[in-house]
């Protein structure tokens, strides 16, 4: 399925993927820094902010091939940065597991490699049948938007949690429910990372209740050539909520990769 996407900037190509159910203008902030001195290439994931939202389960590998198709589209045939945020994260360790070859650097955010714990899928599942019930995503957004933003963030920045807020509530419940069943039968990719044989970033929120900064910690003992970055005072949304620190520390990896 073709994607809808942003092209910025000049440069080796950064390809970024948001997390649920946000879309791209999560990397707001990262446009005018990263994109003056590097092409980043910038999709809505299925289901998500412009692209389509077809009806049933985006699996996570679905997801991959969406991106997949859009790099072909590109003609971007040589190796690049691919990064993902959470649920962009879990697209991206597909990608990398199926299509190593197509990447020469990795940005692990706010990600997890594990499957959905039972009681995680069960959760999935009541969401899916009230969003069903009602056509109405507010019960997604108000059940997340507490755990997405650190306290800092939530005290100090009203317009990121407004943002963040607008974003969530623009995704159609069709994407809410196809990403939903997605993520819930997604299989546990905790294998593959000792595979993984790119430079990797990991960046990682100091206050993020969903991933921790151990969830960085155990990436970082399983891939052989990563490095982990845990920011102060962000949550889950590390590239919304603290842009600088966020964009340097991703600025910083890929001048070495350079
Ligand atoms: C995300 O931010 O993409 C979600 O927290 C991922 C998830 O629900 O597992």
């Amino acid at each position: 399925m073709l994607l809808a996407y942003d092209d910025h900037g000049p440069g080796p190509v950064v390809v970024l993927l948001h997390g649920f159910p946000l879309n791209r203008s999560l990397w707001e902030y990262q446009v005018g820094s990263i994109g003056s001195r590097y092409r980043l290439i910038l999709p809505d994931l299925r289901g998500h902010g412009e692209s389509a939202a077809p009806e049933g389960t985006y699996t996570m590998d679905a997801m991959a091939d969406d991106v997949l198709e859009l790099l072909d589209v590109l003609q971007l045939r040589e190796p690049v940065v691919l990064g993902g945020l959470s649920m962009g994260g879990y697209v991206a360790l597909s990608l990398i597991e199926r299509f190593p070859e197509r990447f020469r650097g990795l940005i692990l955010m706010s990600t997890r490699a594990e499957a959905d714990s039972p009681e995680a899928r069960h959760a999935r599942e009541d969401l899916v049948d009230e969003i069903e019930g009602t056509q109405d995503v507010r019960p997604v957004v108000d059940a997340m938007l507490p755990r997405l933003l650190s306290p800092t963030t939530r005290v100090q920045r009203p317009e990121v949690v407004a943002r963040v807020r607008s974003m969530m509530e623009k995704t159609a419940p069709r994407g809410v429910i196809g990403a939903l069943r997605g993520m819930a039968s997604r299989p546990d990719r905790t294998g593959v990372l000792a595979g993984i044989n790119v430079p990797t970033l990991l960046l990682f929120g100091r206050d993020d209740p969903i991933t921790p900064p151990e969830v960085a910690q155990k990436f970082a003992a399983a891939i052989p050539r990563a490095q982990p970055e845990v920011i102060d005072g962000a949550g889950h949304l590390a590239p919304i909520e603290r842009p600088d620190d966020a964009n340097r520390a991703i600025l910083a990896f890929l001048a070495e990769l350079a």
